[in-house]
């Protein structure tokens, strides 16, 4: 695993342990982000798909509804976070469901086994890109394809920029870092990651950006909670040892940020994520 040594270090600290505490909130606000990608993979039930950076599984067990006479295997490079992805298969009884603990970027797959690749939000962590398309793109078949959304801009998103900027306004602005840099935004630029797609060799790129709204459980105050837990401002809570006080107060300003995507139907913030589609 040393090709993302850092990434399976991040995603078994604490930041990344929370994807687990706030594993609710986020499947429930991202909901409508997953059924976007699926739905645009026109997926096929016999398919054999695999679900990159799965995370504590949602999407690997979403998708597995989707093919009852095919099989999803989830792949990721956090042991916790897999744990909890197989106790969430068991208990949702999904079957045809497997589980790998994988870098992706270097992990040596069974040639051409795969129909289909999906991934929501676990493609834009590799230390070299373009290896971990070329490596992706050999576990797909001649008719296979791959289907992954990233976010977008901070600045395209109110989910990550009012936590930011609540944050920064309590402590200090976000220490500068490179925006390709392996992260949850490092794929804001479609035309940059098409580049790289193009340099793996793979054929039928598509990039488009697409608008979403998150749906946040618990009102505003539960979007709030996430929001500050999870993203910018948690990293800016960290870069500046901020303290209970500070989170509470960057949680309270996030809070009353966020009224005005409340209505009566719940809180919904509108998003943007960029989907890419290629073939083999
Ligand atoms: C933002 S989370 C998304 C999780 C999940 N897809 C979801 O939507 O709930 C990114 C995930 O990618 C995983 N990841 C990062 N780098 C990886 C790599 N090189 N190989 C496999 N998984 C990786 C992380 O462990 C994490 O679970």
């Amino acid at each position: 695993m040393h090709a993302n040594k850092a990434q399976s270090d991040y995603w078994t600290s604490p930041a990344g342990l929370k994807w687990i505490e706030h594993e609710h909130a986020l499947d429930t606000a991202m909901a409508g982000m997953l059924d976007m990608m699926l739905d645009a993979a026109g997926i096929n039930s016999t398919d054999h798909v695999i679900d990159i950076g799965c995370g504590t599984g949602a999407s690997t067990i979403e998708a597995a509804w989707r093919v009852p006479d095919g099989r999803v295997l989830g792949v990721d490079i956090s042991d916790p976070l897999l744990n909890r992805a197989t106790n969430r298969a068991e208990v949702a009884g999904a079957g045809n469901v497997s589980f790998v603990l994988a870098d992706a970027q270097t992990y040596e797959f069974s040639d051409q086994a795969f129909d289909l690749l999906v991934s929501r939000l676990g493609m834009s962590f590799f230390s070299d890109t373009v290896a971990a398309f070329q490596n992706l793109a050999r576990a797909l078949n001649d008719r296979g394809k791959m289907v992954f959304v990233c976010w977008a801009s901070i600045a395209q998103n109110p989910w990550f920029s009012i936590p930011k900027y609540a944050a920064e306004a309590k402590l200090g602005p976000q220490p500068k870092g490179d925006p390709d840099a392996p992260g949850p935004t490092a794929f804001q630029d479609c035309d940059r990651v098409v580049d790289l797609m193009a340099r793996a060799d793979v054929s039928n790129i598509e990039a488009c950006s697409v608008d979403i709204a998150l749906t946040p459980p618990g009102g505003v105050a539960g979007a709030a909670r996430a929001a500050s837990k999870v993203g910018p401002a948690a990293r800016v809570i960290k870069a500046y040892s901020g303290t209970k006080a500070d989170e509470a107060a960057i949680e309270d300003a996030v809070r009353l940020a966020f009224e005005e995507f409340d209505d009566a139907g719940g809180v919904r913030i509108p998003g943007v994520v960029n989907l890419f589609t290629c073939s083999r």
